[in-house]
């Protein structure tokens, strides 16, 4: 049987190393027969390329600063070379200074505020407008970006990356909303708390992932497999018909409000 990408051509951006959500979903689309193209910044430049050697034909595209039009611009040029157009972008890109994490949210100075949403936010909407010209030559195409339920209430530590996460759903949404009629779809994930790279920067990190395995309607953790096949649905014509959305990834736990075996179940 075919793969449900198969004959589809993809970007993920924000490739970092095999505990990244982008290698995960990266896995599940070539599982599906996708061919890929990735974006890494250039301290990732190794382990992207160690990743990526059983996979034939794939595309690594330096990209340091996702909301930087020029960088953004030379990785479309490359990849149009490469590409006849594109059929899924995969947004897989956040980060916020260290200081946010460590100092109260009130805190917060005007220059880490500017970087973690050029970082987390705008490059959604600067990598999607890059996009469109190569999704035009395929007829139409899809955006899946990662976000997380730290943008919809307050979750402690989270702090200004929570207001990033607003911002990048909002975008989804307009995005969405103006991009339908070319046929370009804008979904978002937002995902269970995963043992990456940034989530260790999260201060109390390990306490949400606890507590959310052990509260979560079905009582288990999600891994990066789970975010890939979700993407999978949403880039195939399964999720043809689907747009603006937020798809929760986090085995239930956004549904709860206060649940009290829960609670007991989390002591
Ligand atoms: N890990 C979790 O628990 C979790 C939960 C929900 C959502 N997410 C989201 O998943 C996505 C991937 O994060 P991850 O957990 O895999 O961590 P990660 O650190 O492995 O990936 C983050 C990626 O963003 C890239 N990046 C950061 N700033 C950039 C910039 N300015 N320009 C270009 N690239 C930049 C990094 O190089 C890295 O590849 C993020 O959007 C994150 O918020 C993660």
């Amino acid at each position: 049987m075919p793969g449900l990408l198969e004959g589809k051509l993809g970007l993920i951006a924000g490739l970092s190393n095999k505990y990244g959500v982008a290698w995960g979903i990266a896995q599940a689309c070539l599982r599906e027969g996708a061919r890929l193209a990735f974006t890494h910044q250039s301290r990732y430049a190794d382990q992207a390329a160690e990743l990526l050697a059983g996979a034939p034909g794939a595309v690594l595209l330096p990209l340091d600063e996702a909301s930087d039009a020029g960088q953004v611009a030379r990785v479309y040029e490359r990849l149009g070379a490469e590409f006849d157009g594109l059929d899924f972008l995969v947004h897989s890109i956040a980060y916020a200074p260290p200081a946010t994490f460590a100092n109260r949210f009130a805190d917060t100075s005007l220059e880490d505020f500017h970087v973690a949403m050029d970082s987390s936010a705008y490059s959604l909407l600067a990598l999607t407008r890059g996009a469109e010209p190569l999704f035009r030559k395929r007829g139409g195409g899809s955006v899946v970006a990662m976000t997380y339920y730290g943008g919809e209430k307050v979750v402690l530590g989270y702090k200004v990356m929570g207001v990033a996460k607003a911002t990048l759903d909002s975008i989804g949404r307009y995005l969405a909303a103006e991009l339908g009629p070319d046929n370009i779809r804008v979904n978002l994930l937002s995902l269970g708390p995963l043992r990456t790279m940034s989530a260790r920067g999260i201060p109390g990190f390990m306490g949400m992932k606890k507590v959310s395995a052990q509260t979560a309607p079905l009582r288990r953790d999600i891994d990066a497999e789970d975010a890939g096949n979700a993407t999978v649905f949403l880039c195939s014509d399964l999720g043809r018909n689907v747009t603006g959305e937020i798809l929760h990834v986090d085995s239930g736990y956004n549904v709860l409000g206060f649940w009290e075996s829960a609670l007991g179940e989390a002591k």
